[in-house]
């Protein structure tokens, strides 16, 4: 059987996970969020006390972590050693440690290995920052989706705020432009566009017709 799958990749805060949520829906793939377990592994280290400049370490542990993804009703969970850490990998610590803990070559090898293995029994699409250049590099569809840094730090802002949550939004933009610039230059698969990917800057655009667009591709693709 053969099966299809769409990858998605972008800077932090594009709206990649809401927009492949809605896709998933509509099209019933499941959507894999491969940020959520760089978020496990730097979960893991800050609770294991390894400092972060630790590569061989943080290797170690990632390949000693047991990353389970389980799908309950359709929305992703994700265990770490046997815990359910969906909620906790969410914060914005959670997401510096998933940069910091990304660049590790080691890491990234396990969490590859992970994600092959997911689409190789699934329809799926899968966001993060390699997928299109590493993982699925024969994805039905690529698309790197990106938006200015300045709409996705409102956005940032609204969300948390929202949830009651008081921050800076000066503070979220520099924090998103650092994330961004420190996955882009890292050596191990930085986030680039995928040359076969399709360019899509949303950030003039509603969630809907952004996840509407990339099903019209989809169709087309296949
Ligand atoms: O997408 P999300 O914000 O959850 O990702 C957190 C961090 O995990 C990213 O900033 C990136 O450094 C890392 N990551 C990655 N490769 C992926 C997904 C996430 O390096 N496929």
């Amino acid at each position: 059987q053969k099966y299809y799958s769409i990858a998605i990749d972008g800077p932090a805060g594009a709206g990649k996970s809401t927009i492949a949520k809605l896709v998933a829906k509509e099209l019933q793939f499941i959507y894999v969020d491969t940020g959520a377990m760089y978020r496990a592994i730097g979960l893991l280290a800050v609770k294991e006390g390894v400092d972060m400049k630790e590569e061989e370490t943080l290797g170690a542990l990632a390949r000693k972590a047991d990353i389970n993804l389980k799908y309950e009703n359709g929305r992703q969970q994700i265990y770490l050693n046997g815990e359910n850490v969906t909620d906790d990998i969410r914060t914005e610590e959670a997401g510096k440690m998933a940069s910091a803990v990304g660049k590790v070559k080691a890491v990234r090898e396990k969490m590859v290995d992970l994600q092959k293995k997911i689409a190789e029994s699934d329809h799926v699409i899968m966001d993060g920052r390699d997928i299109g250049t590493v993982v699925l590099p024969l994805a039905d569809l690529k698309v790197y989706l990106t938006a200015d840094a300045r709409v996705r730090a409102e956005r940032r802002f609204k969300e948390l705020t929202e949830k009651g949550i008081s921050c800076n939004i000066e503070e979220i933009e520099k924090d998103i432009v650092a994330r961004d610039y420190q996955d882009m230059n890292r050596e191990a698969s930085p986030l680039k566009q995928a040359e076969d990917a399709v360019a899509l800057d949303c950030s003039y655009m509603t969630i809907e017709e952004v996840a509407a667009s990339i099903i019209n591709l989809f169709r087309k693709a296949v």
